[in-house]
């Protein structure tokens, strides 16, 4: 997909532009956009509104062609809702109506007339942003795995129309906001991926491309390091499977070399039976996406190498699988983690917080500015939030609730919203453990802030949030597929820390 930007030209207007597809907004109580205005012609467009063919609501549409006047091959009326002010949710539910019909016609190119510069509380770049993930979305298919490939039709080329003043600042935003979606797309392919093809070897393959492609530093340990670095949890959850473990570091030095780094910790589950305390055969095979945090964070880092980003960022990926076997993890297995600190496995299921702790005791060691992990951790989460918002969960202190406010402010600007939970000592106290430091669960009640307070334990040593992308990090049903998320509110969090925001 191509985006360009270009300038409302003064002389023609938009009765001037010659395409393929020009969309247009329209509103209801029958009122017309600026650009529907301009393009009305002989009254069309106020006859379609008229006549009740398109409400205005938003996300409504309909396909007009040969408007009298036009130079465009065909003008689709958008819904914007009820406000000549548009507010953030009905300019993205406009867009996305728009990117569905643009992904169906029967044109390569087409035109964005909608008023990016007008919506309540946001500016040109927000509106841009939003166009081109939703686009891309439109567009998304998963064929790699499929014999035949779908054709795919529709447009490939998108004018986005602005003022001149806004120019400069919306080319900037698409931009970002296509390396964003090369990010996304990136982390939708790996969730989407089957188990038995993205392996943790795979992930570690995937690093390494990247790494050589814009040019950052990778190395993967194998079972022998791991073992040197006693990380006794992490091995626990491999123990029962055939695959090789991988413990991947990726290294972005887009700061000065004395800058502390933000450290990304994924979950790297590439596939989750439970082990021996084996999961229920129904949905299982949604266990291959128990590796979208790892995937978050790849396909962050290929955002962030192909924004340049004046930051230092460190991605570590624990990547295994849990099976169960002869060899497997027993419920009452005690292990020593690399903090030293000993853990009792009541549930083998409760895997992703085994491998997260090594991981987040090995990020000591590069004197994190912060540290976020990002997991598809807890069952529980998903009862808790639902699909809409992925757990946020940090101490509650000075330095952890400013850290806390980024990465929601980052969710918000993209749309990719958290929700705060709260850690609390009272809750630590469901991990005791008659026979080891901690227990590896802690029972049925706030499942998703038990899982927390485990990790919370291994976090000490610096400023530290975890994100439970258990209800977010994929769809399921008819509509089966990884979502991208929480990368547009990780590449975010960067980008404003870059510009010391
Ligand atoms: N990967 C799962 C969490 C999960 C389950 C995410 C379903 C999305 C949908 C995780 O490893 C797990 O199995 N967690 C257990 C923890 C429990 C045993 C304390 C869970 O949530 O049931
Ligand atoms: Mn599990
Ligand atoms: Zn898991």
């Amino acid at each position: 997909m191509d985006f360009s930007i270009k300038p409302i030209e003064a002389k023609t207007g938009l009765l001037g532009v010659k395409t393929g597809c020009i969309a247009v907004g329209v509103f209801e109580d029958k009122k017309l956009s600026a650009g529907a205005k301009a393009l009305d012609g002989k009254g069309a467009i106020t006859a379609a509104l008229k006549s009740g063919d398109i409400t205005g609501k938003a996300g409504t549409t309909l396909l007009l062609r040969g408007l009298d006047g036009a130079a465009a091959e065909r003008v689709l009326l958008v819904g914007l809702g009820n406000e000549e002010s548009v507010s953030e949710k009905n300019f993205q539910a406009a867009v996305q109506a728009a990117s569905r019909v643009f992904s169906n016609l029967g044109t390569n190119e087409a035109t964005l007339a909608l008023p990016f510069e007008e919506i309540k509380n946001r500016d040109v770049s927000w509106a841009i942003r939003c166009a081109v993930l939703a686009v891309r979305d439109a567009n998304y298919r998963f064929d790699t795995t499929k014999s035949k490939k779908e054709e795919k039709g529709g447009v490939k080329k998108i004018a986005v129309l602005t003022s001149s003043a806004a120019s400069n600042a919306a080319k900037t935003a698409a931009a970002q906001a296509t390396a964003l979606a090369n990010g996304m797309a990136l982390t939708k392919d790996l969730g989407n991926l089957p188990p038995n093809i993205c392996t943790p070897t795979y992930l570690a393959g995937v690093a390494k491309k990247l790494a050589k492609d814009y040019k950052f530093g990778v190395e993967v340990l194998d079972r022998k390091q791991i073992e040197a670095l006693k990380m006794g949890s992490f091995l626990s959850v491999t123990k029962g499977s055939e695959e090789p473990p991988k413990f991947i570091v990726m290294k972005y030095n887009g700061g000065k070399p004395k800058d502390a780094p933000i450290v990304l910790v994924g979950k790297g589950i590439t596939f989750d039976t439970g082990g021996i305390s084996i999961k229920p055969s129904a949905n299982m095979d949604e266990m291959k996406y128990d590796m979208c945090g790892a995937a978050s964070v790849l396909g962050t880092f290929r955002a962030l190498g192909e924004l340049g980003l004046k930051l230092n960022v460190v991605g570590v990926i624990p990547a295994c699988e849990n099976m169960p076997s002869g060899r497997a993890s027993k419920p009452g297995d005690i292990v020593t983690s690399m903090s030293g600190q000993t853990i009792e496995i009541l549930n083998t299921d409760a895997e992703g917080r085994l491998i997260l702790c090594d991981a987040l005791t090995y990020a000591e060691r590069f004197k994190p500015a912060a540290v976020v992990d990002i997991a598809t951790l807890t069952g529980a989460c998903v009862t808790a939030l639902g699909h809409h918002n992925t757990g946020l969960f940090t101490r509650h202190d000075d330095a952890h609730d400013a850290l806390a406010q980024e990465l929601l402010a980052a969710g918000k600007e993209t749309g990719d919203t958290a929700w705060r939970m709260p850690i609390e000592d009272a809750y630590q106290e469901q991990l005791k453990s008659n026979f080891a430091d901690m227990a590896n669960i802690g029972g049925p009640p706030g499942g998703s802030i038990t899982a927390a307070c485990f990790l919370e334990r291994y976090t000490k040593k610096y400023t530290w949030a975890h994100l439970d992308i258990a209800g977010t990090a994929w769809k399921s049903g008819a509509a089966k597929g990884a979502t991208g998320r929480p990368v547009p509110l990780l590449t975010t969090f960067l980008i404003n820390r870059a510009n010391g925001k």
